[in-house]
């Protein structure tokens, strides 16, 4: 992530969906540069685990408590130091559905016509003969009101996110604007950091590495595994001493991801001179292995010690309700909802 202009009073907030097991493009694409970001010391951090959101995707209550302690751990693994962040789960935070439902009293239903994930399922229906709304929750259409929420709770002011969120991102800057002319100025307004040096990497079969594409390398296999899911990475045709083209290559992708700048030289070097297949995939797994190996250690040891998760994340949600207890008793005075006794006003 960019280092954003110094400043103290910026507030980075960001949301990770439990569901699923971490890969190797979040780590790249979000974990890494938010870890990062969360050591400088000129921004005060919060960083959550969104399980309310995993509700909309998953309804397997398993998969979706077991994916918030993988999360959680990998995380923690990865080095993020709980002091210099509220680390929490969104579940533990009772003022953001209460600030939710607030949001949701003034949110445009039109806006929400427009969401891309609401749009995609409607359009999905249109093309196979489906009524419109075929299957799809109030959750998923709703969906960025509680991340306008989650936002808003703590005025978040940098929200770093992938591509696919910017719109959700103007969709809570609107509804904070439109809740700030009805109730007065309580909330800054948020602004989407996208990083375009932040690398999205490739998953197995070239398309971009994603658990709905089922193309992942997650993060934290046993070695012998990892080696296999990298040998599976899509190659071409060409034979050892043919030269190879690194720009349209997962492997040398996931490669730049990791490396630095000088291996990435060599390594682009290797391509042009001919490099195996099979030579560049042996490499990759010891580069991507060697940066992960500590991690997997700690994440492992971390798996076998739920009670000490619990309490970092307890501590988090006590840390991030020192602002949202006090923050949604001044919006409860703002919208009406507040004593009758005297003198409350
Ligand atoms: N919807 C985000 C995603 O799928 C996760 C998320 C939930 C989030 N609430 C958020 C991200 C608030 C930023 C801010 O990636």
């Amino acid at each position: 992530m960019k280092a954003t202009t110094k400043n103290k009073q910026e507030r980075v907030l960001t949301g990770i969906t439990t569901t699923g097991t971490p890969h190797l493009g979040n780590y790249v694409g979000a974990i890494r540069p938010a870890i990062a970001a969360s050591k400088q010391n000129d921004v005060s951090a919060y960083y959550f685990l969104a399980d309310f959101h995993a509700l909309i995707k998953c309804q397997d209550p398993q998969v979706v408590h077991k994916s918030t302690q993988e999360i959680a751990a990998t995380w923690l693994a990865f080095g993020l130091d709980p002091n210099n962040v509220a680390f929490y789960r969104q579940s533990d935070i009772p003022e953001i559905p209460q600030l939710c439902w607030y949001l949701n009293c003034i949110a445009p239903k039109g806006l929400m016509n427009r969401a891309h994930a609401y749009k995609d399922a409607t359009q999905k229906n249109i093309d196979s003969g489906e009524d419109n709304d075929f299957g799809v929750a109030m959750g998923l259409f709703s969906y960025p009101v509680l991340m306008a929420a989650d936002i808003l709770m703590f005025n978040g002011t940098k929200v770093p996110v992938g591509r696919d969120q910017i719109q959700h991102i103007e969709m809570a800057r609107d509804i904070a604007q439109r809740f700030n002319y009805l109730y007065g100025k309580h909330f800054s307004l948020p602004e989407a950091v996208v990083d375009s040096e932040t690398a999205v990497l490739q998953g197995l079969d070239g398309r971009k590495m994603s658990k709905s594409y089922g193309n992942t390398i997650p993060l934290f296999l046993p070695e012998n595994q990892l080696k296999k899911h990298i040998n599976k990475i899509k190659t071409n045709l060409l034979e050892p001493g043919e030269p190879k083209d690194p720009e349209t290559s997962a492997i040398f992708q996931i490669w730049k991801a990791f490396a630095p700048q000088k291996q990435t030289d060599y390594m682009r070097k290797e391509f042009e001179n001919g490099i195996a297949w099979g030579e560049a995939k042996k490499q990759l797994f010891e580069l991507v292995n060697g940066e992960i190996e500590g991690p997997r250690v700690r994440y492992n040891e971390l798996m076998e010690s739920p009670d000490y998760i619990e309490s970092i994340l307890c501590e988090g949600a006590r840390k991030a309700r020192t602002y949202s207890v006090p923050f949604l008793e001044k919006l409860n005075k703002a919208v009406g909802l507040y004593s009758l006794e005297k003198g409350s006003s």
